[in-house]
């Protein structure tokens, strides 16, 4: 199986994308359980984009391991990045008003999860969750 990418630039691409992500996730084998981790972290990644970066991408592949296998969400945008990576992965921290919860929530409802971003560049975020 490929990667799928869904454009985000509407609320309503927010939506697609995590109905693109679901598809994929049952695909995959994953329970109802890990389905709702996996959409819920797709929303909130895409929620980010459109906040923060206005548009950018979510791609989401099926991972093949020897020993494992996984689905893997990049939220990718060349937005304004982020300046401190340490400081948004606490609880709470915003710089909207929100929550504070996405990315935090993020790294806890998935197995693996990164950052890569340059401000003024943009924002990578690759995130898996394995099926167990
Ligand atoms: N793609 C992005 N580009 C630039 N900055 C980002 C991006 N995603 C997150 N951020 C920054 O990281 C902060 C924390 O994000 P997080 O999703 O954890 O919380 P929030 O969006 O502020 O609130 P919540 O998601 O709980 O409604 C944001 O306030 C924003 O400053
Ligand atoms: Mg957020």
């Amino acid at each position: 199986m490929s990667q799928t990418c869904v454009e985000v630039k509407s609320e309503w691409s927010i939506v697609a994308a995590r109905q693109a992500g679901r598809t994929i996730a049952k695909e995959i084998g994953f329970g109802s359980v890990d389905q709702a981790r996996i959409t819920t972290a797709i929303s909130e990644l895409a929620r980010n984009i459109y906040l923060y970066a206005k548009r950018g991408q979510i791609c989401i592949e099926k991972v093949v391991l020897v020993n494992k296998v996984g689905i893997k969400v990049s939220a990718l945008d060349k937005g304004p990045g982020i300046k401190d990576i340490r400081k948004v992965m606490e609880d709470g921290f915003t710089t909207s008003g929100g929550l504070g919860a996405g990315l935090p929530g993020v790294k806890r409802l998935m197995d693996e999860f990164s950052i890569d971003s340059t401000v003024g560049e943009g924002t990578i975020i690759n995130a898996i969750k394995w099926v167990r």
